[in-house]
């Protein structure tokens, strides 16, 4: 398991088989699902904060649909191509999520390399959303599941080989907290043309992101590569649409005289446009 650390206290926490326990004495049970919940009350904005069970069914319902699996094929490359000279790597997926990214590269991993006997991979996920981690726990039970916040994992300093965050928020301040000094960050955000479509028919007028993750990461992390996966592809039921629909947020923002006429539709051709970029987190801050 990663070097995990108590969220009260920050000293390394020891797992027994139902239980992290730290040196203070602060105590957290596995899950009967078997994931960790590490997110502390105080830690919460809402009672119930990240996706909800009705966003995380849709994401789980709209991704077993296959449209997204060759963009998983590409991270997965990616991921095995960056991290092929770690040793043991400690590897985290901030923002999992419902686990099929998580679950797909740990399969990945598991048959292309980094798992001989000298160099057992560790991968954790991690979400804010228990809805979403309960799901994760189901996809593999190999993976450390843990529900704790971005901004404060519970890991330790300089302790990550690894950082994969797709669709989910830059915290700058905590991935460069955890990273080893020279390990990598990738990250997964949508391009100008992502879903463009969809987003054409429900806004009148239909924005570029202008999304600059060097900007956001600041001067601990240094931009190594981008590369765009881009395909379109053809949802071809109105049920395949409407699962779309629940799982992006464009779909929550839809007013109803346009989702009737989505509702018309038979089907419906979209553009992937995804930028997977490669951070690396500099020896000196
Ligand atoms: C758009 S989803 C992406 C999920 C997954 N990576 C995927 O691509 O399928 C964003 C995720 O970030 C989670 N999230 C939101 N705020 C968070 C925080 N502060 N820390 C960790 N996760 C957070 C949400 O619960 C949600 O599961
Ligand atoms: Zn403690």
């Amino acid at each position: 398991m990663l070097a995990l650390t108590c969220p009260s206290c920050q000293a390394p926490l020891t797992a027994t088989e139902k239980n992290l326990r730290c040196t203070a004495g602060h105590s957290f049970d596995a899950a009967r699902q078997g994931y960790w919940n590490l997110l502390l009350a105080n830690q919460k904005r809402s009672k119930d904060p990240g996706d909800n069970a009705e966003m995380v069914k849709a994401r789980t319902d709209f991704l077993a649909l296959g449209y997204y699996q060759q963009l998983s094929d590409h991270l997965n490359q990616l991921v095995g191509k960056t991290l092929s000279a770690a040793e043991c790597p400690q590897m985290m997926d901030m923002g999992c999520g419902e686990g099929y990214y998580t679950n797909r590269l740990h399969e990945y991993l598991l048959n292309e390399q980094a798992n001989t006997a000298e160099n057992p991979l560790q991968l954790a996920g991690l979400d804010i959303s228990k809805h979403a981690v309960k799901a994760a726990c189901r996809r593999n039970k190999a993976v450390t599941w843990l529900v704790a916040s971005g901004a404060n994992m519970p890991v330790a300093e300089a302790s990550l080989d690894l950082l994969t965050v797709a669709f989910s928020r830059l915290m700058p301040e905590e991935f460069a907290r955890t990273l080893k000094a020279g390990a990598h960050l990738i990250i997964a955000y949508p391009g100008d043309q992502h879903l463009r479509q969809l987003r054409e028919l429900i806004y009148k007028e239909v924005r570029e992101s202008g999304f600059d993750p060097s900007s956001v990461l600041g001067e601990a992390f240094e931009a190594i590569s981008e590369q765009q996966v881009k395909y379109d592809f053809e949802l071809t039921s109105q049920a395949e649409i409407q699962q779309l629909l629940a799982m992006t947020p464009h779909g929550w923002r839809i007013k109803q005289d346009v989702r009737d006429d989505l509702k018309q539709l038979p089907s419906l051709q979209l553009t992937l446009d995804v930028r997977l970029a490669v951070f690396r987190r500099s020896d000196a801050i």
